[in-house]
């Protein structure tokens, strides 16, 4: 084992005298940050809660092969304060976390690293609830799953409420129409041109909303024969995945990549509206949020129209009913009309008012804790709940 540096030792190096770790939470307002480490099962994982203020912090679990333990530490912040936003804008009552598995996730993968991920998310006793993100599989959280019941997003034969991507794509559908709403001043798609990147889960459940209304729906993949399927479903028109930027349509839909509204591809839309179920899609948001408003194109900010995916996963915390999700995920078209107005009104990007009205719910909800209230905070009916729906 290597020994442990002395404190004479790291000042001579002058490193870590500015508790550089503090910096970087209270930079973003996070609450905690705790490393994960087990040797004998190679685990190396970083969660990161954000904000409790709402109620226990959900975010995914990413598997990652991170060029450095800094990267993975930047990542895991930056998303789980993305959750916080995600979730008080929404109305949920949870706060925001994400944690981070270093490791390749083709080649690093064994029952015992994600129980033993599964304890550390257990000792945790329900202030991080976890679920699956890139790089992770369903085998994989039922591993988790066996070490700690603070897991959402499992199969619906273990109790959970399996594939989100259903009630995404049915907010993403509420949320383009409420954008259509605000540019058109009716929300039927009926006749809408509608260009949707990617034929993927959310595309396909996305596209069979828009079709069923009478959209005109032209279709990108960068796997032609997925685009020509869904096309072929939905009776659409494939176009390549570079031509879709520039094409002459009402609505832009992007549900594949993140980063697609950029320098490159800015000068090409023709849209009124930019709303889908992508993460992350401005490239950089305050830069690009602002262009599109020079540009007159109404942005649906991503984390609001793409909440229906949180949305569902949190539903299993209440025992999992589908038709209560999708009348959750429905009241995003509230939401996305509240920001819209809320951004016109105080001419802001949308991406900008949608982050103060999130601000607004959890600077809000934070001041009845004063309260004293005999059950705590959330802990005790979540507990509850818990156990009565997983036994
Ligand atoms: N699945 C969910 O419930 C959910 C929830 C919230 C957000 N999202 C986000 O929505 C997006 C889509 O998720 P998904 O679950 O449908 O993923 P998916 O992997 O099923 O589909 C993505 C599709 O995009 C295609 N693609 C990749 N790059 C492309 C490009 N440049 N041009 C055209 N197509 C391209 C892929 O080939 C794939 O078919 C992702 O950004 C994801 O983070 C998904």
């Amino acid at each position: 084992m290597n020994e442990i540096p002395t404190l004479e030792s790291l000042k001579e190096q002058n490193t870590d005298t500015q508790f550089p770790i503090f910096n970087a939470l209270q930079s973003k307002e996070h609450e905690q940050v705790v490393i994960c480490s087990d040797p004998e099962t190679g685990l190396r994982a970083i969660i990161a809660i954000h904000d409790t203020t709402l109620g226990p912090a959900l975010g995914g679990t990413r598997m990652w092969n991170y060029n450095s333990e800094q990267e993975a530490l930047i990542d895991v912040l930056r998303l789980s304060r993305g959750m916080t936003y995600k979730a008080a804008i929404s109305g949920l009552n949870l706060g925001g976390g994400k944690a981070v598995i270093i490791g390749d996730p083709h080649k690093d993968k064994s029952e015992a690293l994600f129980r033993a991920f599964g304890r550390f998310v257990d000792g945790l006793g329900g202030r991080y609830i976890t679920a699956e993100d890139v790089g992770m599989e369903e085998k994989n959280m039922e591993w988790i799953y066996s070490e700690t019941r603070f897991v959402t997003g499992i199969p619906k034969s273990l109790g959970g409420s399996g594939d989100p991507s259903p009630v995404t794509a049915f907010g993403v559908y509420m949320g383009v129409k409420a954008c259509a709403k605000k540019a058109y001043g009716t929300d039927s798609l009926e006749g809408k041109r509608i260009a949707l990147q990617g034929a993927g889960h959310v595309a396909s459940y996305f596209a069979k909303h828009a079709a069923k209304e009478g959209a005109k729906l032209f279709i990108s993949d960068i796997y032609e024969e997925k685009a020509i399927k869904l096309a072929k479903e939905v009776g659409a028109e494939v176009v390549s995945a570079d031509a879709i930027y520039g094409l002459d349509v009402d609505i832009f839909t992007p549900c594949a990549l993140g980063g697609i509204i950029n320098d490159d591809t800015m000068g090409e839309f023709k849209c009124d509206i930019i709303a889908g179920g992508a993460n992350n899609i401005l490239d950089v948001e305050d830069r690009h949020g602002k262009m599109l408003v020079d540009k007159g194109i109404i942005y649906a900010p991503d984390y609001v129209i793409n909440a229906g995916g949180l949305i569902n996963v949190a539903g299993e915390l209440e025992g999992y009913n589908e038709k209560r999700c999708h009348e959750k995920a429905a009241q995003i078209y509230d939401t996305i009309l509240g920001i819209l107005d809320y951004a016109a009104e105080h001419e802001i990007p949308t991406y900008r008012a949608s982050n103060i009205l999130a601000e607004e719910r959890i600077k809000s909800v934070g001041k009845i804790h004063k309260i004293y209230s005999s059950r705590g905070h959330f802990t005790g009916r979540f507990g509850e709940m818990y156990m009565r729906d997983r036994g």
